[in-house]
């Protein structure tokens, strides 16, 4: 009898699993927070192979990640697959039972969210109520403005289950990432069938951020947040063109709360 002995050269495969969006709703801290676990391996940096670098092949993107020994989950993360029509048949032929995680959060915020990484790049930008609104005092809503339709989650919710069993996609709450990220990190372990190490004693609050942030890291054994880029101060919105925003999402959110069977109960 020969007896098949364990892989302890760590080579690179394709991922097991994907965070495949939303953009601005704490993707970042998402991946981070799983690279706490010994048993995952991420790519650092967005890889944007099924939206932008298709043509380059699997090989080319199997060469993109880490390398990972055996019982490792390979992992990465690009949050434009979310809105990208073509990925939910591209991921799925590259392997129909791998596991999706989408982090969702109220598209209220999140639009403005988007619009304050915009502005920090563009501080010329118009206002967002004059980007988000036509006219004012604030009329309809511009939902061909990237930031709004992005927050319009069942749409491409609808095209990824059309692919994948709902059982195989796992949808975050971002609040809730922020306020118990150990409780959060719990499902999403379960999820991936790994062993359930991240916990509370992985986290702290920092009250100057305002955000959870770690206590060690595999890259860093010092207390440290996410980047700059990451819990930035949103600009003050005027309360009318916050309502009609509110207005706008409400049958939207219905629909995504439908299809996901989760309600998030956003105002
Ligand atoms: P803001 O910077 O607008 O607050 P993404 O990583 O998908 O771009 O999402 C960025 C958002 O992640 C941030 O948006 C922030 O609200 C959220 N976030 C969630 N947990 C966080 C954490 N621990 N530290 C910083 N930002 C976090």
């Amino acid at each position: 009898m020969t007896l098949r002995k364990p892989n302890l050269v760590p080579t690179k495969r394709l991922p097991d699993a994907l965070i495949i969006g939303v953009k601005k709703c704490g993707t970042r801290a998402l991946l981070e927070f799983l690279r706490l676990h010994p048993d995952v391996r991420a790519a650092g940096s967005e890889v944007h192979f099924f939206d932008k670098f298709y043509h380059k092949g699997f090989e080319w993107y199997r060469n993109r990640m880490p390398p990972t020994l055996e019982g490792q989950i390979t992992m990465e993360k690009t949050p434009s697959y979310w809105v990208t029509r073509s990925a939910p048949k591209r991921v799925f032929a590259m392997n129909p039972a791998v596991k999706l995680l989408a982090v969702v959060r109220d598209p209220v915020t999140r639009a403005i969210s988007d619009y304050t990484q915009s502005a920090s790049k563009r501080p010329s930008l118009p206002r967002f109520e004059e980007l988000a609104l036509m006219d004012s005092p604030w009329g309809s809503v511009v939902d061909t403005w990237p930031p709004v339709r992005l927050g319009i989650y069942a749409r491409p919710l609808r095209r990824w289950l059309r692919r994948f069993p709902r059982s195989r996609i796992l949808i975050i709450s971002g609040e809730r990432l922020v306020v118990d990220p150990a409780a959060e990190m719990t499902r999403v372990q379960e999820f991936l069938n790994l062993k359930p190490v991240i916990t509370e004693k992985h986290f702290y609050f920092n009250s100057t951020k305002g955000f959870p942030c770690l206590l060690k890291s595999e890259s860093r054994s010092t207390p440290h947040c996410l980047g700059k880029t990451k819990g930035r101060n949103h600009p003050y919105i005027d309360p009318v063109a916050l309502e009609r925003l509110r207005e706008f999402y409400r049958p939207h959110n219905e629909r995504f709360y439908e299809l996901s069977g989760i309600n998030f109960g956003w105002q």
